[in-house]
């Protein structure tokens, strides 16, 4: 099964894609750091340097070069199911996970390494809760395509037998 983590930033897709994925023996894929490899640049130069439409175009690409996996949990960046048709691509050539989550825990993970993350670091604390709050119901469209939705906030390393067996029953 290929397997793709979708959510907004702070979520825990890595962490629990790779977590998963060792309990499980299956490759894990971290779409941004594949984005990194290819271009030598970190997420944050690229979205300084070559802005965000390059950005998405890269991701574009390095979501439809996972076709060469079968068995993979691949977590995809927060926006990354908005842009370029990639929802449909994903729900054709995979099963997809939305990891929801609450703004107020949202803010929490993501307030400590938001010098990663190139759409939030101008932002104070205010400004941020904002963003999160507008930026997640303009991207739930997207998220709400997902094959299943899991509440990110209460996931454990048992959770992902429970979320197979779902996307198994979705498509029986
Ligand atoms: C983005 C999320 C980031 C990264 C880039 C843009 C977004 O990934 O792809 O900074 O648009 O939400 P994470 O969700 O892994 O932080």
């Amino acid at each position: 099964m290929r397997i793709f983590l979708l959510g907004f930033m702070g979520t825990g897709k890595s962490h629990w894609g790779q977590l998963w994925s060792l309990a499980h023996n299956v490759k894990f894929v971290d779409l941004d750091k594949e984005i990194e490899k290819e271009s030598g640049l970190s997420v944050a130069d690229i979205f300084e340097k070559k802005g965000e439409a390059y950005f998405r175009r890269a991701e574009a690409a390095a979501l439809r070069s996972m076709i060469t996996y079968e068995n993979c949990i691949i977590a995809c960046g927060g926006g990354a199911p908005c842009f370029m048709h990639n929802m449909n691509w994903m729900n054709d050539h995979g099963r997809t996970i939305f990891l929801s989550a609450k703004p107020a825990y949202l803010f929490q993970n993501i307030e400590k390494e938001k010098g990663k993350r190139p759409l939030l670091k101008d932002l104070n604390e205010a400004e941020m809760l904002f963003f999160i709050e507008q930026k997640l119901k303009e991207r739930m469209p997207f998220y709400s395509q997902a094959t299943v939705t899991v509440n990110a906030e209460e996931l454990t390393e048992g959770s992902f037998e429970d979320i197979v067996k779902q996307l198994t029953n979705h498509h029986a």
